[in-house]
């Protein structure tokens, strides 16, 4: 939910702003305020401030050791003094923090009571001032991993000490990575904030402490103290991943990544996927699950295993615990993340592991906590998803599952070619015939207030994700539902010149859509088709490849494109849509 960003040994000598810059790469996890803080001569000074970090540069002294935060506010309003870092009275302790501290409010009044002085309303401002008091008996080191385990809740903290030039960090539920570079290391909430540096890597596990100094990164359990061998890993990660690369926006790089990140998926898991469809062919049941667009794409999961004539259910995460009763040993819970670190579907997980499921995540970021839950993880390898909005993730998942779904059919080489074959199909779709196309259409409905859309079968969930990509990335409301319902309450909401799109498949549902899309045309509504055939219910059609149970992908893509050029054209930040964070790690 926010962003952690810190550097030991900086060789410029300007931590500050190598802080700043890799801030910026993480910016995505929060963008209400950020904050960085440095050691100098006498104390650790601070510059934060509310907004987004965008061109923002700091005045901070030089120095070798920084740390900074961008910040998804919980507690304490969005103002100057509630943005991370906090300081302890002294200004010899900083603290940067994600997540929440559950028990705060009497921390802070115990802390208050001691004579320390609050300058926020924070939870993590009684992190600082904790480890302050505990440092007058304790080193350093102790004193924070005490601290740490009196904070109830899911948190991840990050100190940098004045007095021992140290960075130490903790880590119980929110996601921290260690970066080893040559004689510099680095510690962040993600990757993409040091990837310009090395792509050597140690993930944290809960539990997990590291101390960064100018000797190297050690690892330590906090229960006992003691250190553990750090075993670092090197990411096929690329520098390119986690730049613009000449596009103006990170979405709109991600939508044109689809090309490569969805056939790619045809060279991943195939092992696992097939000991996988073995399983449920001997009769495991099978749960898909994930929250928002993850949630879109378990749905379509059972679409696709229906069409191979197998029964899976999709629950989202955060209605899950209604059925979990049903979940035995002979349940396979396909768990669905982007991050692997949103925390109703770690909820979900928790519960279906308990009741002795097997789970299989389908994630894209690397060493996730879903990551370490699961018994089996199918990455799905689109390399790191900036833009807030999921497009190339989503995709790949959704891919991965189409494959799962005909190995269970007995179809996986089929399938493999038909998802190639996908890839060069969109490689072909996506020219500036296409893009001209939605920017007029964009135009059109720049002032739209409410957008209607309606799908049946593989559509259905295919309009529900088309539609979150409208509201996220443009703020329009756009309301998605099956076509089979319309005249069961929604037609009243049907005037003249409502937009209404109609997403369809030459499939067998089609005629019954385009009743669906007859009877909106009757009422006035402006019907905007999304579908590989031309239809004289069709006032405006964006025509998409004929790809049987795949034509979805194109049908969705050009959701992900409009909402982007909506988003632009109507001011916002397509890359950073306001409220939301790329990892909701709160319930
Ligand atoms: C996607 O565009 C959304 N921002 C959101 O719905 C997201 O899919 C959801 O929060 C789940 O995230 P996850 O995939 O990281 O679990």
């Amino acid at each position: 939910m926010c962003g952690i960003f810190g550097i030991i040994n900086d060789k410029n000598n300007q931590a500050a702003a190598t802080v700043l810059e890799g801030l910026k790469k993480l910016e995505y996890r929060g963008y209400d305020s950020w904050g960085v803080s440095i050691i100098s001569d006498n104390e650790i000074k601070v510059d934060k401030h509310i907004g987004k970090i965008g061109e923002a540069q700091t005045n901070l002294p030089p120095g070798t050791i920084a740390l900074g935060h961008t910040r998804w506010a919980t507690h304490g309003g969005v103002t100057d003094n509630n943005a991370h870092p906090h300081l302890d009275c002294d200004n010899k302790i900083s603290v940067i923090h994600n997540g929440i501290v559950e028990n705060y409010h009497e921390l802070k009044d115990m802390l208050i009571k001691n004579g320390h002085k609050f300058k926020s309303e924070t939870d993590t401002e009684v992190i600082a001032h904790l480890i302050e008091e505990k440092y007058k008996s304790k080193n350093i080191k102790e004193a924070i991993f005490e601290t740490f385990k009196t904070l109830r809740g899911s948190n991840a903290i990050a100190v940098l000490d004045y007095h021992s030039k140290m960075i130490i960090a903790c880590r119980n539920g929110s996601p921290l990575v260690v970066g080893l570079g040559k004689d510099q290391y680095f510690l962040a909430s993600d990757v993409p904030a040091f990837l310009k540096a090395t792509n050597e890597v140690y993930f944290l596990n809960d539990g997990d402490a590291v101390i960064l100094s100018n000797d190297g990164v050690k690892l330590f359990d906090i229960e006992s103290g003691k250190e553990q061998v750090l075993k670092p890993q090197v990411l096929d990660w690329k520098l390119e991943d986690a730049e613009k690369g000449g596009y103006p926006h990170f979405l709109i790089k991600e939508i044109y990544e689809q090309l490569k990140t969805i056939p790619k998926t045809t060279s991943i898991n195939g092992k696992e996927i097939l000991r996988l469809a073995e399983k449920i062919k001997s009769g495991y049941k099978v749960i898909f699950t994930g929250c928002g667009t993850a949630s879109f794409c378990a749905l379509t999961g059972k679409y696709f295993f229906a069409l191979q004539g197998i029964e899976a259910q999709s629950i989202p995460s955060y209605e899950f615990m209604p059925f979990s009763k049903f979940i035995d040993n002979k349940t396979l819970v396909f768990a669905i993340s982007q991050s692997g670190e949103t925390a109703d579907t770690l909820i979900a997980v928790k519960e279906a592991k308990k009741r002795g499921a097997e789970i299989v995540s389908i994630i894209n970021a690397r060493g996730s906590t879903l990551e370490r839950l699961s018994d089996t993880v199918l990455t799905v390898g689109a390399g790191p998803e900036i833009a807030v909005v999921s497009t190339k993730a989503f995709s790949a998942q959704l891919s991965t599952l189409y494959l799962l779904s005909m190995a269970v059919g007995n179809n996986y080489d089929e399938g493999k070619d038909k998802i190639n074959l996908l890839g060069k199909v969109l490689t072909n779709f996506l020219n500036p015939v296409l893009i001209n196309r939605v920017v007029d259409l964009a135009k059109n409905l720049m002032d739209e207030e409410h957008m209607y859309l309606i799908g049946k079968h593989l559509n259905y969930p295919a309009s529900l994700e088309f539609a979150l990509k409208i509201k996220e990335t443009s703020y329009i409301h756009a309301e998605p539902f099956a076509a089979g319902e319309l005249k069961h309450g929604v037609i009243t909401l049907i005037q003249k010149n409502t937009p209404c799109f109609v997403l369809a498949s030459n499939d067998e549902v089609k005629d019954e859509v385009l009743s669906s899309a007859a009877e909106i045309k009757a009422r006035g509504g402006q019907i905007i088709g999304i579908a590989p055939f031309e239809s004289k219910e069709f006032d405006i059609l964006i025509k998409t490849p004929d790809l049987g149970e795949l034509t979805i992908f194109g049908n969705i893509i050009v959701g992900q494109l409009l909402g982007y050029y909506l988003g632009v054209g109507r001011g916002a930040d397509p890359d950073k849509p306001r409220n939301l964070a790329k990892s909701v790690t709160v319930k």
